[in-house]
């Protein structure tokens, strides 16, 4: 490897934006936790014989099911050949004949346009258009690979080139989900917090806003809010009232708005309800209904879990023209997001119809899905609130709880001398006794002197339940160590 001298990029030399970005979903816990499945496979005597990754949303690396229609129609896509076979319905086939006609060459291999296949953009505005009862336009969908994609598209969009106080400020909630942070830092723009109120279940409050802009102004030049509801680690779902009242402090305050409503499908609590920030601009009327908005959705969450596939899109309403035309640019270095996360999008936006062959497996399907999530959602708050020192919000929707820890004194000395933030220490603790990876609060940022982790709720009900046992035995006994 030679030494640092020989070297072009050295931690003093390379892009300090990288080395600034974090991304905790995957942080140094998760690197510990592959570390000790290794150590078990190598035959290492441990109390517990594998690790759960509770850490990460990834629906099918914990047992999910894939949609049986969904992958009948990517097995199709993938190889035409089986079109001429007797195991698939036949709207399988129609649909996967749809999808391959709009792909150059009749290949799924080929690239498409750079904003994704027409025929599916047409779907997901006609699924737009039925959810909100707007229009929505195909030529203002931008299909990109995963939403994380076209969150950093929007973004980029946003930056101002410039330095100090002329920077782009990004209003993010907090806690929020890492790839804001993560890409606020990589771009070298101003991540502007605003706090989300956990004793009133993690309600989002103008006053805040206002607060937090107002403190960020003098640092940077605010451009947009993100909201990401429901919400991800906190799992609440927001009123339409509420949504209102963020449209109307982004009008004032002159921000474009970026709501991340990749859980939209993903809604437990009794009495709530998702309500697309597009629809209810709509509802406001004039002006608000010209104001910029960029939503996103993605193939990885919701019943399908394909997280794999990197499906996602955006629906970018409002830019001037002029400015259309530039992101449409921008988009087309990237060639195209894979055709394949475009096909799985094509079955979640146009899933099969009533009377079609394929509709009673799949509305099965979907709705078992959504009705463990739903079960699992009440059960792990309702297990947290039950533990001495621990307090957990309902999770109204998403597929995570954000429990917070009464951390006892002792734990946080304990955690200092380890040279550890004390949730990261109580989250390390955890991983080595039980073999349960969580990710510790402060890689979502959390209220000075506050500490959370998030698990998701996505194991398999038997096995969930077995994973809480283990961790209420843990808690009781780290509260019992440092008390
Ligand atoms: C709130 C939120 N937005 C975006 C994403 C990114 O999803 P994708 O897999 O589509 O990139 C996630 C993934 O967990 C998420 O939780």
């Amino acid at each position: 490897m030679g030494s640092a001298d020989d070297h072009v990029l050295t931690l003093n030399s390379m892009n300090p934006n990288v080395i600034e970005l974090q991304y905790a979903v995957r942080g140094p816990i998760v690197v510990r936790a592959t570390e000790i499945e290794n150590e078990l496979k190598a035959g290492a005597k441990k109390p517990f014989t594998r690790v759960v990754k509770a850490n990460i949303g990834d629906c099918h690396a914990t047992g999910q099911k894939p949609v049986t229609f969904i992958r009948q129609v990517l097995a199709l896509c993938t190889y035409p050949d089986l079109l001429n076979s007797d195991g698939f319905p036949e709207d399988v086939k129609a649909r996967a004949r749809k999808i391959l006609d709009g792909c150059k060459g009749g290949s799924l291999g080929s690239y498409s346009e750079s904003a994704g296949l027409l025929a599916i953009r047409k779907d997901i505005a006609a699924y737009i258009e039925e959810r909100d009862g707007y229009p929505s336009d195909p030529k203002n969908i931008v299909m990109c690979t995963g939403a994380s994609d076209g969150i950093k598209s929007v973004m980029s969009l946003l930056l101002t080139a410039k330095s100090g106080k002329e920077r782009a400020g990004i209003m993010i909630p907090i806690p929020q989900y890492p790839l804001y942070s993560a890409t606020i830092a990589e771009f070298g723009a101003y991540p502007i917090p605003y706090y989300l109120n956990e004793a009133t279940g993690w309600s989002l409050d103008v006053s805040e806003l206002e607060r937090a802009i107002s403190e960020a102004r003098p640092n940077c030049l605010p451009r947009a809010i993100v909201v990401i509801n429901p919400g991800n680690p906190t799992g609440q779902v927001l009123t339409k009232e509420n949504i209102q009242e963020v449209i109307k402090f982004a009008k004032r305050e002159k921000l474009f708005l970026m709501a991340d409503e990749v859980y939209q499908h993903n809604v437990y609590a009794a009495g709530s309800k998702f309500f697309s920030f597009k629809q209810v601009l709509m509802e406001l009327g004039s002006p608000y209904n010209q104001m910029e908005l960029a939503s996103f959705m993605s193939a990885s969450k919701g019943f399908m879990g394909e997280c794999g596939y990197r499906g996602g899109y955006a629906e970018v309403i409002n830019l001037l023209p002029d400015v259309y035309a530039q992101y449409q640019k921008s988009i087309t270095v990237k060639l195209c997001p894979p055709v394949s996360g475009q096909a799985v999008i094509d079955c979640v936006v146009n899933p099969p119809k009533l009377g079609e062959p394929s509709y009673e497996l799949f509305k099965k399907e979907k709705e078992t899905v959504l009705a463990q999530l739903k079960e699992k959602a009440e059960f792990v708050s309702q297990l947290f609130n039950s533990l001495e020192g621990i307090s957990c919000n309902q999770v109204m929707g998403a597929m995570y709880a954000f429990p917070c820890v009464q951390m006892p004194e002792k734990a946080i000395e304990a955690a200092k001398a380890a040279g550890q933030t004390p949730d990261s220490f109580y989250c390390f603790a955890l991983l080595e006794e039980t073999g349960i990876c969580t990710v510790p609060g402060s890689g979502f940022r959390q209220v000075p002197g506050t500490f959370h982790f998030r698990t998701t709720i996505l194991p398999q009900m038997d096995e969930l339940k077995a994973v809480l046992m283990k961790f209420k035995d843990f808690h009781v006994d780290f509260l019992a160590k440092y008390k």
